[in-house]
């Protein structure tokens, strides 16, 4: 599944409701307010927001008692002949009682008793008035003796039921008694026979329901085509909602075929994951589709769609046919061209040897999430699969890329191999997100993600969340429902694919490879737990020689939440030797205290340390140290006065490093005066590390400042995009501070050269966006960015006169690569007149990239530049303000909300930093030497 990547920005949706409900509100009512309250009000819009997404969340998704002794325990699978089954199953008993025993139906899991083999579903649905009926004939086997038949429904209306057995030809079964329990969404039939193990029966239902108006299960949604209402109708059942569609066995392991059936007006067409195998069309104007048979799948990605939409297709190398289907006007520009073109180079590239593939894509108006990989049939919104060459920016482009090769490698992990259960989601998106970079990398290998731009865009970004004493493990227990939606969070995604890259370069590319192949042959069309992974590692490992407990490796990284900082410090000895030592890493150590549950835990890992020594013309090629005690003296190669180390190298690793303060002096030095001794990713990391280590007071306030003072020696792109992520961060915390002023010439010392030395783009760019010279177009941008930001006049008046030309002549003539800028310096420091103007032109925009763009630089406002960049929580920063939260998330009792601890532990972090450090700060910069 692919999330927002603006909601995920602090953790689930917090900004990006945030962003939502300040574009809606009047721009007028804002001047009187002080920067201080809008910035409270806002939070607390985007506080009330949550609450009430959540509450809704909750109570659509499966309901749960909250008792804590009904939600724990499952019905014990003593005869599971699949043992991987039982597996995940038992990892969710913590105690059974005999009453809980007979009322399975009481409990999160399904009981282990039955298991699906097929599925014929017949639906016929009706897009007059928004109703579907079907009849679901399941085919099952008995596991272990029972009467209780228990599938997942909710919200269908059940009218008949009928089992009978496949031994005995005659006659269905006598049902003793059938009903709904709605709390654990399950329709429970009692049987007055048991069924035995080893038989099969089958299981006739018919039910109806709506088609409703939201993203859950089959939800209706419209577009506007010349002027009319048009409607389509689409699933998305991931995670738990394939049951408000059809009765089933609604968890990931029950995998079965299925065959679908739809019928529908003949004015619309109907999709599903397979081909249309037979059409039939009614005299009354109805026609039904049926889809060939699936591959054996979990019920979650089962999909459907009923539409009017035209497509396009491309074939592939060997043959395949990919088809875009989205609205006709979209079709017919050409919006779906670049995502069907990449789709079918990317196909081939990841096909790890296992040439299977279903694949169809379609984009609609509105969807819960940025897309959804249902196999053969991936769903996407269209934000992030149709593209305008003429006006997209170059990182929107990018943004879709990802998003559509995330989805296609999904067809693999997941679709073809799925999690056994949600805990491990992470190792279908942490796959996924990471094969991204890959897959892009393959496509465009100019934009060098894999060893570039997963640093800022993954690594650091993820690192920010999981340094908090709020944070929680990779693989999270799912003790109730309402977990299942929690567990798709940045940590799943973004972490899961820090620790996969990490363990990539630890293995080597081949053996890796290899160990992934062997994965996905093994567990292809069935489930797999993160030790069937480990295991394969492990033994690709060993079949080298290798003798590494892969397994054992990993638990540290995936059961424990946060990560370590490696500090190196070389000895006084002369016998060339370092001490080594590893940390929990976490920005407020009181945080940690404060939770009873983390204050005596010893955080330890196995840090896989790549380490070099390197001098003004030199470095050494790194040797790995396994560092696994919290303490430990290493020899390392010769070391001089003037020689430095440098740990991590091209930051592979999910770590942070800190060394001594003469290291620190030394390889400051050594980017001033040839910064490329040291890789592009190697000083970006040091530059996210030094940030970072000060704000969390591992290091003097300066340092991070005097790093930065290299930059106009700097001429790739990365490095400054890590330092601005920094600076901005650094700008929220330091907000409304008497001497902001200090900090942003300072800034603004450092950027200037390279500013006047790259200028703006040229006002009418010549060539498609695809040609760009990626590097340069970049850097140029974040630099303008960068300077826009912390007040450079040349900046603004630039920007100022690009609105005005537009406004004056209606011709947009801002190259698209920095429209962004533009808008939001122009919102910022133009009157009324300009928001009005860009309001106009979001309405009246049709391209989907501008729109988003117009909508992003409404939010913008005079004081706070970036501010729908990230959460607001981040400006919060004094002790009232902190008072204020909490008063408020008390008040609004929401104080078990995940997402509130982590906005109390940010701005606890930021008060206490402003009262330890802040004058520390300044005082450096009212000495700082100029230029
Ligand atoms: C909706 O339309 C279908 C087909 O026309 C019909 O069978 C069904 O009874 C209608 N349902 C309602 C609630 O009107
Ligand atoms: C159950 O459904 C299947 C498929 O829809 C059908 O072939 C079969 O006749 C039904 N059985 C009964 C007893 O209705
Ligand atoms: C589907 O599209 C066709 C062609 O644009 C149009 O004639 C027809 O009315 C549409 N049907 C519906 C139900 O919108
Ligand atoms: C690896 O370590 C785990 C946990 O310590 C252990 O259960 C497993 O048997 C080990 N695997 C191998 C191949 O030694
Ligand atoms: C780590 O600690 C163990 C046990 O305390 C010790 O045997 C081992 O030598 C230490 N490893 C290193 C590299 O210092
Ligand atoms: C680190 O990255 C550079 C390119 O940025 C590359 O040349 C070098 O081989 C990489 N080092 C390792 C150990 O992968
Ligand atoms: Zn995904």
């Amino acid at each position: 599944m692919g999330i927002e990547d603006a909601s995920m920005r602090n953790g689930r949706a917090l900004s990006d409701q945030w962003a939502d409900s300040v574009v809606v509100r009047p721009r007028t009512t804002e001047q009187h307010i002080t920067v201080n309250k809008r910035l409270v009000l806002g939070f607390a819009i985007s506080i009330l927001t949550l609450i009430i997404v959540t509450a809704i969340a909750i109570t659509l998704s499966v309901s749960f008692e909250r008792c804590a002794a009904e939600s724990s325990g499952a019905l014990a699978a003593n005869g599971s002949s699949n043992s991987k089954w039982k597996q995940s199953r038992d990892a969710n008993i913590s105690h059974r009682d005999s009453e809980d025993g007979q009322q399975p139906w009481r409990h999160l899991r399904l009981p282990a008793t039955l298991r699906p083999r097929h599925y014929d579903l017949r639906l016929s649905v009706s897009m007059e008035n928004f109703t579907f009926s079907g009849e679901v004939h399941i085919e099952f086997e008995c596991v272990q003796s029972t009467k209780l038949i228990v599938l997942h429904t909710d919200r269908l209306e059940v009218d008949k039921v009928l089992v009978y057995s496949d031994s005995k030809k005659a006659g269905a079964m006598r049902i003793q008694r059938r009903f709904h329990y709605q709390p654990k969404q399950v329709f429970v039939i009692a049987l007055h026979r048991e069924m035995k193990p080893l038989r099969t029966y089958k299981i006739n239902i018919t039910f109806h329901a709506h088609i409703e108006h939201e993203l859950l299960g089959f939800f209706r949604s419209s577009y506007v085509l010349n002027g009319e209402r048009r409607f389509l109708a689409v699933t998305q059942f991931s995670p738990t909602h394939a049951r408000k569609a059809f009765p089933c066995f609604d968890e990931p392991i029950y995998k079965a075929t299925f065959r679908v059936s739809l019928k529908h007006e003949s004015s619309y067409q109907s999709l599903s994951n397979m081909p249309v195998e037979a059409s039939t069309s009614d005299e009354d104007g109805w026609v039904t589709n049926h889809f060939s048979r699936t591959p054996r799948m979990s019920t979650y990605y089962l999909a459907w769609a009923v539409c009017n939409f035209t497509y396009r297709e491309a074939v592939t190398d060997s043959g395949v046919v990919i088809r875009l289907y989205a609205r006709p006007d979209a079709i017919q520009s050409g919006s779906g061209d670049y995502a069907l073109h990449i789709t079918k180079r990317v196909f081939t590239f990841i096909a790890f040897k296992l040439n299977y593939i279903l694949p169809n894509l379609l984009a609609v108006p509105k969807h819960p999430y940025a897309a959804m990989e249902n196999w053969g049939l991936s769903v996407f919104v269209e934000q992030k699969i149709l593209l305008d060459p003429d006006v997209s920016s170059f990182s929107y482009q990018m943004e879709l890329t990802m998003v559509v090769v995330h989805e296609i490698c999904h067809q693999w992990f997941g679709d073809l191999v799925t999690p056994v259960w949600w805990e491990d989601v992470w190792l279908k998106e942490g796959f996924a997100h990471y094969f991204e970079y890959i897959g892009a990398d393959f496509l465009f290998p100019k934009w060098n993600m894999e060893k570039q731009r997963f640093l800022t865009d993954v690594l650091h970004e993820v690192m920010l969340l999981d340094g908090l004493a709020s944070s929680h493990p990779i693989s999270q227990e799912v003790f109730e429902a309402t977990d299942i939606d929690r567990v798709f969070d940045w940590i799943a995604y973004k972490k899961g694919a820090a620790l996969i890259r990490m363990l990539a370069n630890v293995m080597g590319q081949p053996l890796f490879q290899r160990g992934l192949n062997d994965y996905l042959m093994t567990h292809m069309y069935g489930n797999a737990a993160r030790d069937d992974l480990w295991n394969k590692f492990s033994e690709a490992m060993q079949r080298e020689g290798k003798d590494i407990n892969i397994t054992q490796v990993m638990d540290r990284w995936t059961l424990q939440m946060g990560y370590p900082v490696v500090t190196i410090s070389k000895n006084d000895s002369l016998d060339n030797s370092v001490t080594i030592s590893q940390e929990h890493f976490v920005y407020d150590t009181d945080a940690k205290i404060q939770n009873p549950e983390l204050f005596n835990k010893s955080f330890q890992w196995q840090i896989p340390l790549t380490l070099a020594v390197g001098n003004s013309s030199h470095i050494s090629t790194e040797t790995i140290i396994w560092v696994s005690n919290k303490t430990e003296t290493h020899r390392v190669g010769h070391m001089g006065s003037e020689t430095w180390l440098l740990g991590n190298i091209n930051q592979t690793g999910y770590f942070r490093v800190n060394y001594d303060l003469h290291n620190w002096r030394l390889l400051i030095q050594q980017l001033m005066t040839n910064p490329t001794i040291i890789s592009v990713g190697n000083r970006a990391g040091l530059i996210d590390d030094v940030f970072n280590l000060a704000r969390a007071g591992y290091l003097p306030q300066n340092v991070p400042l005097q790093m930065i003072s290299y930059l106009s020696q700097e001429t790739e792109f990365l490095p400054w995009h890590a330092a601005s992520r920094a600076l901005y961060q650094l700008d929220k915390l330091l907000d409304r501070t008497e001497d902001h002023s200090l900090f942003s010439d300072y800034v603004l010392r450092q950027v200037e050269p390279k500013y006047h030395k790259l200028g703006w783009p040229a006002t009418s760019p010549e060539g498609s966006f695809m040609q760009a010279a990626y590097q340069t177009e970049e850097l140029q941008r974040e630099v303008m960015m960068l300077a826009c930001s912390f007040g450079n006049k040349h900046c603004h008046r630039q920007a100022v006169s690009l609105i005005s030309d537009w406004i004056s002549s209606n011709k947009n003539r801002i190259p698209p690569n920095v429209r962004d800028i533009v808008y939001c310096t122009g919102v910022s420091l133009m009157d009324e007149d300009v928001w009005e103007f860009i309001w106009m032109k979001f309405h009246s925009s049709t391209a989907i990239s501008e729109k988003k763009v117009l909508l992003e630089a409404l939010t913008c406002s005079d004081n706070i530049f970036l501010l729908n960049r990230s959460g607001v929580t981040e400006f919060l920063n004094t002790e009232a303000e902190l008072n204020e939260l909490k008063e408020f998330i008390l008040t609004s009792g929401g104080e078990s909300a995940p997402a509130f601890a982590r906005a109390v532990e940010i701005v606890q972090a930021n008060v206490k930093w402003h009262v330890l450090f802040q004058q520390q700060f300044y005082r450096w910069l009212r000495k700082a030497p100029d230029g």
